[in-house]
């Protein structure tokens, strides 16, 4: 249950970090009026089979894959982009369970991934300062001053974008396309054609193989709804804590609250303060909630987390998504993994080996080594094997598309190729090859 005190507003009473200057208080009001009263997103029901699903994986009986745009946007929109990422998904999961014999839950960083923390409220473009973009939810992207205001009216456009995102994304897990025959047609052309791309290809063969196996035997395959549908699930960072409030919904079934703007939300390296307005909020909610953390953190201010957001030591309630970087995984993590552990909270614990490996390249690109990735990976399967706890899962920027935004991988993306397909409104991702690779890799790492 909640604090006695707590409301979907009782987080104003708190240091909000990073809340856009919305320069019209009062059409902001309007607008999350009107947020108040629209449908939900998602169900209680739903967020709660999700902490149900997370329960599983906070006790060492499977993974989470939680992939995804690091920021969503308003103009890169089509049914074949939420397709392709939704592709690359069903494809690493699919590696992943064949790959190491554990279910892999599956959440998307989607259908809401549309505001972004930012180091610097301002940056500067050329000659001029303007205010940093921070998701479409709240400016554009485009350097341009006037664009860069915030517009209250894009939290409204946010809620629609998401709204039909998810539909698509519920047609396309529940409606055939994510079953298990079609395992093939997910590798796409460019991916089909490169060598993760046919070390895919192989092992969808052997799974063909072994449901024909099984289908010789005389399982009722056709019967098994497992193999026909999968559940995917909607998460965010909760960052813009108006936009969240008003999704927030109170569950006729238990009287619960729910944020259902998805199923599950998280709070940002940059918001996580004990006494700050974000951890309010999400120590109300019902749903799964996440929280990021850096190489900083120590293992007291992560035991605060854990007792602010998981005071009934709830599995499955609370996943923490370590982010150390490449070079300090292994001294930072192991002291957070062995206090979690002794004060008997049973987390989920995830490796963000995206955020803590982000660096400017000659050329003046925000990029990531697919080589720092892995070695991130690596340092946190090491450090979990030697404090007894589960590696839980991963947390990784990517995209369907074949864009070039980080270095390296079988392709070998170069600093002086970034240029070509540089399309990210925000952090570099993995395109799907890379994507690809990297989930053999934690499936070997997985197996140990
Ligand atoms: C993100 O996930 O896009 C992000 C900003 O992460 P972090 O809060 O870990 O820096
Ligand atoms: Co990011």
């Amino acid at each position: 249950m909640s604090a006695p005190d707590w409301s979907p507003q009782s987080w104003r009473r708190r240091p909000a970090q990073q809340q856009p200057a919305w320069p019209d208080e009062e059409a902001l009001e309007q607008v999350l009026k009107t947020l108040a009263g629209v449908p939900p997103l998602v169900f209680a029901g739903e967020a709660r089979r999700l902490t149900g699903a997370l329960a599983e994986v906070a006790e060492g009986r499977a993974f989470l894959l939680q992939a995804g745009d690091c920021a969503e946007s308003f103009t890169d929109f089509s049914a074949d982009s939420i397709r392709d990422k939704l592709k690359v998904i069903l494809q690493m999961a699919v590696v992943l369970t064949y790959g190491a014999g554990v279910p892999v839950v599956k959440v998307g960083r989607i259908a809401g991934q549309f505001a972004k923390p930012r180091t610097s409220a301002t940056e500067r473009v050329g000659d001029v300062e303007l205010e940093s973009f921070r998701g479409h939810m709240v400016n554009d992207d485009a350097p341009h001053a006037e664009g860069r205001v915030p517009d209250p009216r894009r939290l409204v456009t946010a809620y629609h974008q998401s709204a039909s995102t998810l539909n698509l994304l519920r047609a396309f897990t529940k409606g055939g396309f994510a079953d298990l025959s079609q395992v093939h047609l997910w590798n796409q052309q460019f991916v089909a054609s490169s060598e993760e791309g046919r070390r895919y290809e192989q092992m969808a063969a052997e799974i063909d193989r072994a449901l024909r196996f099984m289908s010789a035997c005389g399982i009722d395959l056709v019967g098994e709804e497992s193999l026909h549908q999968v559940d995917f699930f909607t998460s965010h960072e909760a960052l813009i804590l108006g936009y969240e409030e008003a999704l927030t919904r109170q569950d006729s079934l238990t009287g619960d609250f729910y944020d259902c703007s998805a199923h599950m939300v998280w709070v940002g390296e940059r918001t996580r303060q004990l006494g700050g307005a974000h951890l309010e909020f999400l120590a109300g909610i019902r749903n799964p909630v996440g929280a990021k953390i850096g190489p900083t953190a120590t293992p007291d201010e992560v035991l605060g987390l854990c007792a602010r957001l998981d005071p009934d030591r709830t599995p499955g309630r609370l996943t923490l998504i370590t982010r150390m970087g490449a070079d300090r995984v292994a001294d930072a993590l192991p002291p957070l993994l062995g206090a979690v552990r002794d004060a008997g909270h049973c987390v989920v614990w995830a490796c963000d080996p995206m955020h803590g490996n982000t660096f400017a390249s000659d050329g003046g690109r925000k990029t990531r080594r697919f080589d720092d990735i892995l070695r991130e990976l690596r340092g946190f399967f090491d450090a979990h094997r030697g404090a007894g706890t589960w590696p839980g899962g991963v947390h990784v920027e990517l995209t369907g598309d074949d864009v070039t935004e980080c270095l390296g991988g079988f392709g070998d993306i170069l600093e002086d190729q970034l240029h070509l397909r540089y399309t990210t409104t925000c952090d570099p991702r993995l395109n799907a090859r890379q994507s690809i690779d990297l989930s053999f890799r934690v499936a070997e790492l997985l197996r140990g």
